[in-house]
């Protein structure tokens, strides 16, 4: 494709388009780290009754919405399909239907606008917003990679290679977020209502703290605390269709105890394995990243090891197209393009094991 030809890609304009999950998300980016623009519309209020995503749902929500968000995009930045330097898809990991309808879009206005195109995996995405905050961050530092569907601690090296240091056994911590919520009755999702519940609630209530660190001194385990939030909410005997025992005081203590429990395990094994690895940098990336009991824990730890952080923005924790188009544009900087027979994966790990560099 002939317009990559002589671009500058530290100046370049790169449109990014995320839909992996529940979020239709696009951007404008400028060199790979000026957000000029980015708009998410969720789908919370379609999912809510269901209690999570429903993925047939998701699918036809972005494909309803997607072409309508990008124009939106476009006009209120007043740049046209000329002014663009390339385009950068989330293609892996997530749900297939969801990141097909982003692929599939993608390749249609690749074509059409003859734009260097490049898929994007959703997790370095993550990591690419700590960059952003943080332009002083680089390798090698350990990253923490907490969203809805994958929780892990990486160490991030020079040339984005990433190892697994460790990580969740069972669950993502995003999806413990969103299941104790919904035992507790709380609205979906979970995060940021478990988040709001735990103000008001005392973290000693419940003997949870310890529950999700693993005995080996490396992993994390969520599933242990989700029983233990379903026996205190609803009885030992209970199934999640039993009636709530618990008042509101019980319930914003369960929020807060189990809030507490998840906090402490993912900021002491992030800085036990960096501490570990002898980096001097910590990044803090995905949906639960958002969450303020955790970035305050992690900062004040850090600060006590001497231990650097990079936070994303809150708003550019959870899902978006910024870190798209940020990503995607260092992999366009470094040559790596993708043609119109760009496919989807619905799972995938970071880095160049996982799928490629740099
Ligand atoms: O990265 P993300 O937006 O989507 C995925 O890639 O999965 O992460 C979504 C997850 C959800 O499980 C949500 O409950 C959680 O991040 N989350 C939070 C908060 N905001 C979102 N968890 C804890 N506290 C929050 N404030
Ligand atoms: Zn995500």
């Amino acid at each position: 494709m002939s317009r990559s030809a002589n671009v500058d890609w530290s100046r370049a304009l790169v449109l990014g388009i995320e839909s992996s999950c529940d979020e239709t998300a696009v951007a404008l980016v400028r060199g790979g780290r000026e957000i000029l623009a980015h708009r998410v519309a969720s789908q919370t209020d379609l999912h809510r009754r269901f209690g999570g995503v429903v993925p047939e749902q998701a699918c036809r929500a972005h494909m309803q919405v997607l072409l309508p968000e990008i124009q939106a995009l476009l006009d209120d930045q007043d740049v046209r399909s000329d002014d663009l330097d390339g385009l950068a898809v989330t293609n892996r990991p997530g749900l297939i239907g969801a990141l097909l309808t982003g692929v599939s879009a993608a390749k249609a206005l690749a074509l059409a606008w003859d734009l260097p195109l490049v898929g994007v995996n959703h997790l370095e995405s993550h990591v690419t917003a700590a960059r952003v905050a943080e332009p002083d961050l680089s390798p090698p530092f350990v990253a923490l990679i907490a969203s809805g569907g994958h929780t892990g601690m990486y160490l991030v090296g020079p040339g984005g290679t990433y190892r697994r240091l460790g990580g969740t056994r069972d669950d993502a911590a995003g999806e413990a977020f969103d299941k104790a919520a919904a035992v507790l009755d709380l609205p979906y999702p979970g995060g940021p209502s478990i988040e709001r519940a735990a103000r008001k609630g005392n973290s000693k209530a419940f003997p949870w703290k310890n529950a999700c660190l693993t005995s080996d001194g490396r992993d994390l385990s969520f599933s242990g605390i989700k029983t233990a939030v379903l026996y205190a909410a609803r009885g030992r005997q209970a199934g999640r269709n039993e009636r709530l025992t618990l008042d509101n005081q019980g319930v914003a203590d369960a929020a807060a105890s189990f809030q507490r429990a998840v906090v402490h395990a993912l900021v002491t094994r992030t800085l036990q394995h960096a501490e570990a690895c002898g980096v001097d940098w910590v990044a803090l990336c995905g949906g639960v990243a958002a969450n303020r009991a955790l970035r305050a824990s992690l900062e004040s730890e850090a600060a006590r090891m001497g231990l650097r952080i990079a936070l994303p923005h809150r708003e550019l924790c959870t899902d978006n197209a910024a870190m798209v188009a940020a990503r995607g544009t260092e992999l366009l900087a470094a040559g790596v393009r993708d043609g119109l027979d760009l496919g989807a994966s619905a799972r995938d790990e970071p880095g160049p094991d996982g799928a490629r560099g740099p």
